[in-house]
């Protein structure tokens, strides 16, 4: 049995051709199913105890040589082909495979859910198609209440209860009908608002919104939060809160953080003033806390608003918000590195 194994070696040695047919004709004799390798693996039950061994070894020393003959004659081959002979693998690819990367909107959205996730909050969700409820009435803007127009809103036609949400607002309603404070979460979605298209509005954007409530949570501790969010975020503490109005919030305040004046684009982008506006915050409206089932006089709490796609534009120092939805991949594969 040994000596047919070493004959078997010594043709496999003296093999030579220079033809890619003959040479996976020798491949296949050998290393193929039915090959040569494999009926003597099958005879190893036949082979005596004794021998059993030796046998092994001078099978496996075969089995290498076949290998190597079969790599060696078939790169002769292509090099003596210049390289272009048929290539004797057919699966591999004519081409690099490209990996694709996520969108810049998911880069930025999942930086935020990190970062707020790191300190307890969880993350909530609702539906895009949303009612007057939810997106507006329990959110201390009744019926004919002129804030409503602060967003343009898509309605259904057939239905002027059901409209197409024009903020995440209407999750943290969503979220405390269903929910007891204590209550951290932040609810990333799309939103939907009537607006003409330009570089700086799109109809279809992306929110984050924040909700904390608990009992005795100050103004201190909603600014503590967002100075936390900046800094992870910007690598920035330096923030200010403006005054402002939302119906849901009372006091209302708009974020600033500073930007700097350094450079031309600095000017540009903050107006001169080196301060740029991230998003809208406040104390929950005790109104709103009721509509949604929790006793104001028990809780407090803050809530906070960003355009995810204003982040990123800051972030990357993108110009026109049209670019988030193109889809080109020239602008989206610089994104890469950000994976
Ligand atoms: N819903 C506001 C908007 O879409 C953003 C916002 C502002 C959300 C203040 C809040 C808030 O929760 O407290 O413009």
């Amino acid at each position: 049995m040994i000596d047919r194994i070493k004959e078997y070696l010594e043709q496999v040695n003296a093999f030579e051709s220079n033809d890619v047919q003959a040479i996976e004709d020798f491949r296949v004799s050998y290393a193929g199913k039915k090959g040569i390798l494999n009926s003597l693996f099958a005879s190893f039950r036949e082979v005596p105890a004794d021998e059993k061994k030796a046998f092994g070894q001078e099978l496996n020393i075969l089995k290498a040589a076949v290998a190597d003959k079969v790599k060696e004659l078939q790169s002769q081959q292509l090099s003596s082909n210049g390289g272009s002979a048929r290539i004797s693998d057919p699966t591999r690819t004519p081409f690099p495979i490209q990996t694709g990367n996520r969108h810049p909107l998911s880069v930025v959205k999942n930086r935020i859910i990190d970062i707020f996730t790191q300190i307890g909050f969880t993350i909530s969700e609702g539906p895009e198609i949303e009612d007057d409820w939810h997106n507006f009435t329990a959110l201390n803007l009744p019926e004919y209440h002129p804030a409503r127009d602060m967003q343009d809103t898509f309605f259904i036609q057939t239905d002027p209860d059901i409209l197409l949400r024009t903020h995440t607002s209407s999750v943290q309603v969503r979220y405390m009908e269903k929910n007891q404070p204590p209550i951290r979460t932040i609810s990333p979605g799309r939103v939907f608002r009537n607006e003409a298209i330009s570089s700086r509005a799109h109809c279809i954007f992306h929110q984050v919104e924040g909700l904390y409530i608990a009992k005795n949570v100050s103004f201190a501790d909603l600014k503590q939060t967002l100075q936390y969010f900046t800094e992870s975020l910007f690598g920035n503490s330096k923030i200010r809160l403006r005054p402002s109005y939302f119906p849901f919030t009372e006091p209302s305040a708009e974020v600033d953080i500073y930007w700097g004046l350094e450079t031309e684009t600095d000017y540009r982008i903050t107006k001169g003033t080196g301060w740029l506006e991230i998003m809208g915050c406040g104390m929950v409206d005790p109104n709103v806390l009721e509509n949604c089932g929790i006793d104001p006089n028990e809780y407090s709490g803050f809530a906070f608003g960003m355009g995810i796609e204003r982040i990123a534009m800051l972030l990357y120092q993108i110009s026109d918000i049209r670019l988030f939805f193109e889809n080109d991949v020239r602008f989206l594969k610089q994104f890469k590195a950000t994976l």
